[in-house]
């Protein structure tokens, strides 16, 4: 979405805080009606009042509660521009000894489920009125291996894959789709790593970063790409090597 964003609409998943609230300030500063949506219903009304939006309660590993949300936000605002599908959680267990099925179950209904069901209920919102824009926020533990939290990896690749896939079709509807990869950053998910990221001298992602590389991202009018970002780097999509062709016996 390129140019003046004013009027616009946005619904952002995961925007009590972290990426979620400061993409938020950043998309009313422009003049964006921003509806949040989250679990933590204090902190996600206390943003909506600063920016002048609105929050609406949303656990988004529940289908019913996604289709809701956006109800709302067509019902608020009458229309749907941007869906930022942001909302994610950590793990808490690997896949070996400490696995824990409904540890497994959580992380993958709040990382994938939630995009899927995001995705899904935004679809026929940003069709409407000649399209918009869907980013996913994944990781870049979405695009290598992640032996720390190998579940958030696996949820984190399938955002990517989807990502890829519907941003390859949905804009034969008018809808670009796209997802923002970020390294380790500033945020509270790193709350319980904070110290060995430091020890290790892994320096951390500004959250602003990540704002201006979801704007870049926003404003590129491109589809299916994966923006990674690192300290230090500008942000810019991820180049996926090509699959090698087959090869035919003679
Ligand atoms: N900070 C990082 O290092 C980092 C790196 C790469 C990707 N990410 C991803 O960025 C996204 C945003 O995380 P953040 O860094 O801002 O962390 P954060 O913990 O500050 O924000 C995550 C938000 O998601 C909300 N949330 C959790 N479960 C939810 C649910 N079921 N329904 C609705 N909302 C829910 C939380 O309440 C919180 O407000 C996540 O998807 C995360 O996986 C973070």
């Amino acid at each position: 979405m390129t140019g003046d964003l004013t009027g616009k609409v946005a619904w952002i998943t995961g925007g009590a805080q972290g990426f979620g609230a400061a993409v938020a300030r950043r998309l009313a500063s422009r003049g964006v009606d921003v509806v949040l949506s989250d679990v933590k219903r204090e902190a996600g009304e206390a943003v909506a009042a600063d920016i002048g939006g609105a929050f609406v309660e949303c656990d988004v590993s529940s289908y019913q509660a996604c289709q809701a949300a956006v109800a709302a936000v067509v019902e608020r605002h009458g229309r749907l521009d941007i869906a930022f599908l942001n909302a994610g959680i950590t793990t808490g267990c690997s896949v070996a000894e400490d696995f824990d099925p409904a540890l497994y179950r959580r992380a993958m209904g709040v990382n994938i489920d939630g995009v899927v069901y995001g995705a899904h209920a935004a679809f026929a919102a940003l069709r409407a009125d000649g399209g918009g824009d869907l980013i996913a926020t994944a990781s870049l533990a979405g695009l290598t291996g992640t032996a720390f939290d190998p579940i958030y990896g696996a949820n984190k690749h399938a955002v990517v894959g989807l990502v890829r896939a519907i941003g390859d079709d949905w804009p034969n509807h008018g809808i670009r789709v796209n997802a923002i990869c970020p390294g380790f950053a500033d945020t509270e998910i790193v709350n319980e790593i904070r110290g060995m990221l430091a020890e290790s001298g892994i320096p951390l992602i500004k959250v602003e970063a990540v704002v201006d590389a979801f704007m870049a991202a926003l404003a590129s009018g491109r589809s299916a790409e994966c923006w990674y970002i690192q300290p230090g780097r500008e942000a810019e999509p991820f180049r996926f090597r090509g699959i090698p062709g087959p090869r035919v016996e003679e």
